[in-house]
């Protein structure tokens, strides 16, 4: 079953400013890479290999030419325009042809997530075609997000978008997976007070019908946020503070192209050889030599 793959890299990134006065957020490097290799690599260890990247006017030009067609990776990049930023569900709408009546996954495009045993549960999330899937993540400031609260068994009672008086202290994270037909859902949504069509609405209506898994992320799991510029710093931080202590690379989307098999030992050695000059090339050549 081929599921199609959603990154949303729109907005204008206001609360970076000035860093993202001529720069899409989600082009901004985490320490040693663009921070959209990062969803993007999510995506593709859950086994997702066609993904269409929404962004802006002004900003759609440059992950073009960043991303490509996807066929370096064995993936196949597609792109569209979100005119205005009216929610995240719109993705659903903009991308509908591209869509089809293929099951989807959707991933904000400044989300990084990382830990041991995150590929599995990606991998198992997109085996599960019939029921949409979202991840929990205990904060300490969860009326910032989307708020999933639980009955005594273990049940997710309701989801909340940003809270006054959260229910509990798990945030939503910006990775869905829906079923086919999730176009339908989204056509049905109308907007919220603050003009968007809301992710929340729509993971709701999945709730309702009793076709939500809401899985929790483990502490051991890393989801982190680039929304202001300290919390943007401490991604770069954790990134590299990982990197160099274990000398494996987090948010590679070479690597993963190349494990999934999706890409050979010559086609990696090629893209390594265009980097050389950066400890980034080094490493993918390393993984060729390995
Ligand atoms: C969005 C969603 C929210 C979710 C969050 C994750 O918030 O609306 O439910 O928890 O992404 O990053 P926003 O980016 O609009 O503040």
């Amino acid at each position: 079953m081929s599921r199609r793959g959603f990154v949303l890299a729109g907005g204008a990134g206001t609360r970076l400013y000035p860093a993202t006065l001529a720069v899409s957020k989600q082009l901004l490097p985490v320490y040693d890479k663009p921070m959209v290799y990062y969803p993007v690599t999510t995506l593709m260890q859950a086994g997702v290999r066609e993904v269409l990247v929404i962004s802006t006017p002004r900003d759609l030009p440059a992950f073009r030419e960043l991303l490509g067609t996807g066929e370096a990776w064995g993936m196949r990049f597609e792109f569209a325009v979100q005119e205005r930023p009216e929610g995240i569900a719109q993705a659903f709408l903009i991308g509908a042809g591209f869509l089809a009546d293929h099951p989807a996954a959707l991933v904000l495009g400044d989300n990084l997530f990382h830990g041991h045993g995150l590929a599995g549960m990606l991998r198992a999330a997109h085996e599960r075609a019939d029921e949409a899937s979202v991840f929990g993540y205990q904060v300490s400031d969860p009326e910032r997000y989307g708020v999933v609260a639980f009955d005594e068994a273990g049940r997710a009672t309701s989801i909340e978008e940003k809270p006054a008086e959260p229910r509990s202290r798990y945030a939503v994270t910006g990775l869905y997976f829906y079923p086919a037909g999730v176009a339908e859902e989204a056509r049905r949504l109308r907007p919220s007070q603050r003009g968007e069509l809301e992710i929340t609405d729509l993971n709701l209506a999945y709730l309702r019908q009793g076709r939500l898994r809401v899985e929790l992320l483990g502490q051991g799991m890393a989801w982190l946020d680039t929304g202001t510029h300290e919390s943007y710093l401490q991604a770069s931080n954790y990134v590299e503070t990982l990197e160099a202590r274990q000398g494996v690379k987090i948010g590679c989307p070479e690597e993963v192209a190349f494990r999934n098999g999706w890409i050979g030992a010559e086609q990696l050695a090629r893209l390594a050889d265009g980097m050389r000059g950066s400890g980034y090339g080094r490493y993918l050549l390393g993984l060729v030599e390995r």
